[in-house]
């Protein structure tokens, strides 16, 4: 166990927003800073960083809880990990959890693994085996430098000298080949190398840890490249080739060029393009996206210059746009893919092209035309349909009207009648839209989770509110179970003398419903005047005891009803006095 003082000095030391905004784009906004929320998709920012209370929450997704909370999950660690992270961030120096080498987890050996992996194929490519690989790079351009940055590498002829190398420098056989590095022989004992004589491209994590490999063969090899596959350090799904060079760059220009390939990241990023991120020829997922997001709000897309590569751009648009990303489409010639033109038509060339990208919205309309033959009346109107579609979904009148124009002239007809099927489409899709508006439901109880949520606020803010929960409130006067959680825990804390509650609590709980529905109450700004504290707090207790009596005299009516009926008078009229102890 981390030290309590220390966990308290990094907690005290740490600044949420700085932390915060190395992942999220944040804005001030009154109090609080805003921003996109990391951890789900929303067009509309609801994800909320309070600088006085030093916590986030998100009021689309309800995640929530302080500094630690969020390295954790961002960063997809534990707690210790995250305290660690943090105190190596800000120099203070945190105690090794429980000592040796035995208690690391199976993550940290993979990374370990995956690391010495990365050195043994660099220092390859170095050494005397590396001279075709060497050769071969200098043919595609790649100055030693870039080498170096991307830790290219190569992995060696022959069936195990990787693993080897590793089990001789201690890594367990059955660790190497979960890091996916080894195959097990068929029928046999024994392992072989899943990457040999291919040029290597080490995959990291944002942080710089290498967590896969990429491989290139050198001649005309099937495949051409060769992945690593899912491990418990790598899913390649949620991982963005490039990212952790570019991601400075990328906040910095608030956009990310997307492109395809291995080459296709490399080639530009030595070039000066460095804002940039490779997908590596899978379909985009959801989880890149939300990666992407966290840094920036645009996305150039500079998929190959074939048709397979429009429609992967038409594909991800979609998935982009539902992120709340603004997409341009860069429309590429003078070579297939971003590598080649580079090296073909120059870095001034590709510039434009990412400069001069189109709009979305423009991008969707011109394909559309020219997925049509435009001299036949029957594909005109099968292309004013498409078109329309793309239209509707847009909500700017401006754009809608001058997007028409462009339409309404490359097909011949006029804007009005482009419009009009817009709305056609539109006013179909708005009617949808406010049925499910109408299924929104009242809470019932309104008024007593409203007092439960303040007093636990206040509770949970400052040691005096504990003191009067102490003294007015028991356990049982609170109903929401998340509230009962946090009740229950603070009743069984030693809390040290400068020990806020809140923060406690936050990093305690056990549950994270209770954790959220926590850090929900604290980002609210509306209790935190300390002179109104006691009224407030006086209030809510009445609300709380008010409908605790509500409930008793409900009770005995019942209970009344029910002797009444039976026809126990004497039962009757015991509980009769005891309804009206209660209501005088
Ligand atoms: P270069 O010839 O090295 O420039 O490759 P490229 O990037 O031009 O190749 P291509 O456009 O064919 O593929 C784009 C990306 O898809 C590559 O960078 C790889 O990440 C991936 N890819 C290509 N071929 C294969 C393959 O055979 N297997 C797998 N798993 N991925 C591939
Ligand atoms: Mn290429």
């Amino acid at each position: 166990m981390i030290p309590a003082e220390i966990i308290e000095e990094i907690r005290n030391k740490a600044d949420i927003v700085k932390v915060v905004s190395e992942y999220v784009k944040i804005k001030k906004r009154g109090k609080n800073y805003l921003g996109s929320c990391p951890f789900h998709s929303e067009k509309d920012p609801s994800f909320t960083v309070s600088p006085d209370k030093q916590i986030f929450h998100c009021f689309g997704c309800q995640e929530g809880g302080n500094v630690f909370a969020f390295l954790m999950k961002i960063e997809n660690i534990g707690f210790a990990e995250a305290v660690a992270e943090l105190g190596t961030r800000l120099g203070i120096a945190v105690p090794q959890v429980s000592g040796s080498g035995a208690s690391k987890t199976l993550r940290d050996k993979l990374y370990q693994i995956a690391e010495l992996a990365a050195k043994f194929f660099e220092d390859n490519l170095k050494g005397p085996a590396g001279n075709t690989a060497r050769t071969y790079l200098q043919h595609r351009a790649i100055e030693f430098k870039t080498v170096k940055q991307f830790r290219l590498g190569l992995a060696p002829e022959g069936w195990d000298n990787l693993f080897k190398y590793l089990v001789s420098r201690g890594a367990d056989p059955k660790l190497i080949e979960k890091c996916g590095l080894v195959l097990a022989r068929e029928g046999k004992n024994g392992y072989y190398d899943r990457f040999r004589n291919r040029l290597i491209f080490p995959i990291c994590d944002p942080r710089g840890r290498v967590v896969a490999f990429g491989g290139r063969g050198l001649g005309n090899e099937e495949p051409k490249y060769l992945n690593s596959p899912d491990t418990p350090i790598y899913h390649k799904g949620s991982t963005l080739f490039g990212l952790d060079l570019s991601r400075d760059a990328i906040k910095r220009a608030g956009s990310a060029i997307m492109v395809e390939g291995n080459f296709d990241l490399v080639t530009p990023f030595q070039a000066g393009f460095t804002n940039i991120v490779a997908s590596m020829g899978t379909a985009l997922t959801d989880q890149q996206c939300k990666l992407l997001s966290r840094y920036c709000d645009t996305v150039i897309l500079a998929f190959d210059a074939d048709s397979a590569g429009g429609l992967a751009a038409e594909r991800s648009t979609e998935l982009f746009r539902s992120h709340g990303l603004k997409v341009k489409v860069a429309q590429l010639s003078g070579g297939k893919d971003p590598d080649e033109i580079i090296n073909k038509a120059g870095k001034d060339a590709f510039g434009k092209m990412i400069s001069d990208s189109l709009p979305y919205l423009e991008f969707r309309v011109r394909r559309a035309l020219s997925r049509h033959d435009l001299k036949e009346i029957e594909s005109r109107s099968r292309a004013l349909k498409e078109i329309a579609k793309v239209l509707a979904a847009e909500k700017d009148e401006f754009t809608v009207r001058e997007y028409a124009k462009l339409a309404a002239q490359a097909l011949g007809t006029d804007p009005d009648t482009v419009q009009a099927e817009v709305k056609r489409l539109g006013q179909y899709a708005g009617a949808k839209g406010f049925k499910s508006l109408s299924r929104v439901t009242a809470k019932p109880n309104s008024k007593v989770v409203e007092a439960e949520k303040n007093l636990i606020a206040l509770i949970a803010r400052n040691k005096e509110g504990l003191a009067l929960f102490q003294q007015y409130l028991t356990l049982d006067d609170f109903s929401a179970t998340e509230a009962r959680t946090i009740i229950e825990l603070l009743q069984t804390a030693k809390l040290g003398q400068s020990q806020e509650p809140a923060h406690f609590l936050l990093e305690n709980l056990p549950d994270e419903a209770a954790r959220k529905y926590l850090s929900a109450l604290l980002v609210r700004e509306n209790l935190s005047q300390t002179e109104q504290f006691e009224v407030i707090f006086a209030d809510c207790v009445k609300v709380l005891k008010d409908e605790k009596k509500r409930q008793r005299v409900a009770d005995l009516k019942a209970e009344i009803k029910t002797a009444e009926k039976s026809q126990d008078a004497a039962r009757a009229s015991e509980l009769l006095s005891l309804l009206q102890t209660e209501i005088s």
